[in-house]
């Protein structure tokens, strides 16, 4: 088995980043965590990254003049650590076109709604407001266009009464933390693949399923 060397990009807390971290420890896992990278100098996920033994990097954004020189300054890093994935994790900078091209079908995203509902920030603020009785979390490849990419994979959880967005991200990021590995395990060992702009799978599922909410 060929272990597809990745690299996760952070700005924060880095919850996803470890649930990565954690997977990629089984020794049947196609992919090795070789690299994390925050835009923030003092993102907590960096110091987490290095206690796990993973090589860590800031490259601070505000040291850079424009997109293009920090972008630039990415994919230098990742052509030194010889990565073949990226995962974008709480990363909260706008790449550019040129940058995401680039790495089109090998880089993926996770977000807190079920795409294409709640593209942007404040999802669970924005669920609660509408009333939606189902919610969860998407990964999907990265496009030019955001939180707009082909769907590799979502979970959805059901939205309760008295739920705050506090206990509602709670819910969610549970199901974030089993959803991504999963997700990157499929783009690393070709089970999920971009393909004319659509996502395509070499394995089938179940489809009996159902989440009811009210359940
Ligand atoms: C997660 O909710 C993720 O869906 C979104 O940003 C948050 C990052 O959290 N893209 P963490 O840094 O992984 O804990």
């Amino acid at each position: 088995m060929t272990r597809r060397r990745v690299a996760i990009l952070i700005s924060g807390r880095g919850s996803n980043m470890a649930s990565l971290i954690e997977a990629a420890r089984a020794p049947d896992f196609p992919a090795e965590i070789a690299l994390v990278l925050s835009n923030r100098p003092d993102a907590a996920g960096l110091e987490r990254a290095k206690a796990a033994g993973i090589a860590a990097l800031a490259i601070d954004h505000k040291a850079f003049p424009d997109r293009e020189s920090f972008d630039r300054a990415l994919d230098a890093a990742l052509g030194e650590h010889d990565i073949a994935f990226i995962c974008l994790a709480g990363f909260m900078r706008v790449l550019t076109d040129g940058f995401v091209e680039r790495w089109s079908g090998r880089m993926i995203n996770i977000h807190p709604s079920l795409l294409p509902l709640y593209r942007g920030t404040q999802t669970h603020r924005r669920a609660l407001e509408d009333g939606v009785l189902v919610h969860g979390c998407t990964v999907h490849f990265v496009v030019p266009e955001l939180d707009a990419g082909p769907i590799i994979s979502q979970a959805a959880v059901p939205v309760v009464p008295g739920d705050t967005q506090e206990s509602l991200a709670a819910r969610v990021v549970v199901q974030e933390h089993r959803l991504y590995p999963q997700a990157l395990r499929m783009i690393c060992d070709g089970t999920a693949r971009l393909e004319n702009g659509r996502v395509v799978f070499s394995r089938r599922w179940d489809a009996s399923g159902a989440l009811h909410s009210p359940g």
